[in-house]
């Protein structure tokens, strides 16, 4: 491997989410902190060459985003999803979380009713809730170690929804939907008039044997009632750079959507981010296998850990995503027994299942996205917690 993702970056003290916020959420400044979606890898080098260039420059006034920034992104979605897809269809957000609220504004009204799937993404309940939509649930099916969308129910609910939004692949499941579910998902909106917002933000972490569609790319019918959401941010572990993109090449979806970025004016974005995301799209490809790669032996390592050990835990090995979401619910713990278990005894900061909504309760997700050794210390500390928990008990 020319990339070396057993490197140990100390990220404490560097304003990080994940590391410098531990005693604000988990009251315990010790834990393993293995929640916060992001990488403990270095962004690749590539980028911050990118980044290195552009400072080098020393002038940082307004600035807009080149063409060169928009085809690396038409570029990267042909060359890796096989998606053709045009710069008029693209417009800008510095985040998905923020795209998708603003989508919400621009595409419903209070009171209209909004689909989403727990156990899913927390933000999408926000989203819904604090603008004053309706939030439905359209749960998912967990059978064999796999979440399926329940479609009978799903057909009943978009009767009368606005909207639905989607995890494409899903978080925290790990399910990448295949093209069949996603077409029988897109046809049934396109009947029922509800558009899809779909979160595509995890595209790019798909492993082995399993294949990331984009919604949109299915046909011209279901790409008219969708917007897609994508970005670098979680591929190249650059969400800091707060740079994504919103695609629709429904002409009246993409105007409605830019109407409200333009109204809130946050349309500039950051220059540092631009030039990264050029960078990211244009040479990351090497980078990107040869995370998979890694990310797949981590992935390995929980499963094969876990069934050796500590069988009360449960892997649902996910098809994308470096999100890892763990069925506890063998161990006699619920609730918040359950997360003091793991911040207390076990000493390992996870997020707790019950924040992802209906179906979250008994499990944790855990993120593998660090060098191996870091989530063996995770292990070997759970496994001992549970020992320990089973003699006392
Ligand atoms: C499904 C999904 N959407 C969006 C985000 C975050 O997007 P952003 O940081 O661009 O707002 C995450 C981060 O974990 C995610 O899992």
């Amino acid at each position: 491997m020319k990339y070396n993702f057993d490197e140990f970056v100390n990220r404490e003290s560097t304003a990080s989410v994940k590391y410098d916020l531990r005693k604000e959420i988990f009251e315990k400044e010790d834990v393993i902190p293995m929640w916060v979606a992001d990488m403990d890898f270095k962004t690749p080098d590539f980028i911050i060459k990118a980044i290195k260039k552009r400072l080098n420059h020393e002038v940082f006034g307004y600035s807009i985003r080149p063409k060169s920034y928009y085809q690396s992104i038409i570029d990267w979605v042909k060359r890796r999803h096989n998606w053709e897809i045009k710069k008029e269809w693209i417009s800008f957000s510095p985040g998905i979380v923020p795209a998708i609220n603003m989508a919400v504004l621009a595409y419903t009204y209070p009171g209209d009713k909004i689909i989403i799937q727990p156990p899913v993404y927390h933000p999408f309940f926000y989203a819904i809730k604090n603008n004053d939509r309706e939030l439905v649930e359209n749960p998912l099916n967990l059978r064999n170690g796999r979440y399926f969308i329940n479609f009978q129910d799903l057909e009943y609910k978009l009767k009368d929804a606005k909207m639905l939004i989607l995890s494409n692949p899903h978080n925290p499941g790990g399910s990448v939907w295949t093209k069949e579910e996603l077409e029988k998902l897109g046809e049934l909106c396109v009947k029922n008039n509800v558009l899809v917002m779909s979160d595509e933000i995890h595209a790019d972490l798909v492993y082995k044997n399993y294949a990331y569609t984009p919604l949109a790319s299915i046909s011209n019918e279901i790409a008219n009632y969708t917007v897609t959401f994508i970005a670098p941010s979680k591929t190249f572990n650059m969400a800091a750079l707060a740079t994504s993109s919103v695609i629709s090449s429904n002409k009246e979806l993409k105007e409605k959507y830019d109407k409200v970025l333009d109204a809130i004016h946050i349309g500039m974005g950051n220059v540092f981010g631009t030039v990264a995301s050029e960078a990211a799209y244009t040479h990351g490809d090497e980078w990107l296998d040869q995370l998979m790669e890694y990310l797949e032996k981590n992935l390995n390592l929980v499963e094969d850990y876990t069934k050796a050990k500590i069988p009360q835990i449960k892997m649902i090995r996910p098809e994308g995503t470096y999100l890892v979401w763990l069925d506890c619910s063998d161990l006699d713990l619920k609730g918040k027994d359950l997360k003091n278990f793991m911040i207390e005894d076990a000493g390992l900061g996870f997020n707790d299942g019950r924040m992802f909504g209906t179906g979250g309760e008994g499990f944790m997700r855990m993120n593998i996205a660090c060098p191996k050794q870091i989530v063996l210390d995770a292990l070997i500390r759970l496994e001992k917690a549970i020992n320990n928990h089973n003699s006392n008990g």
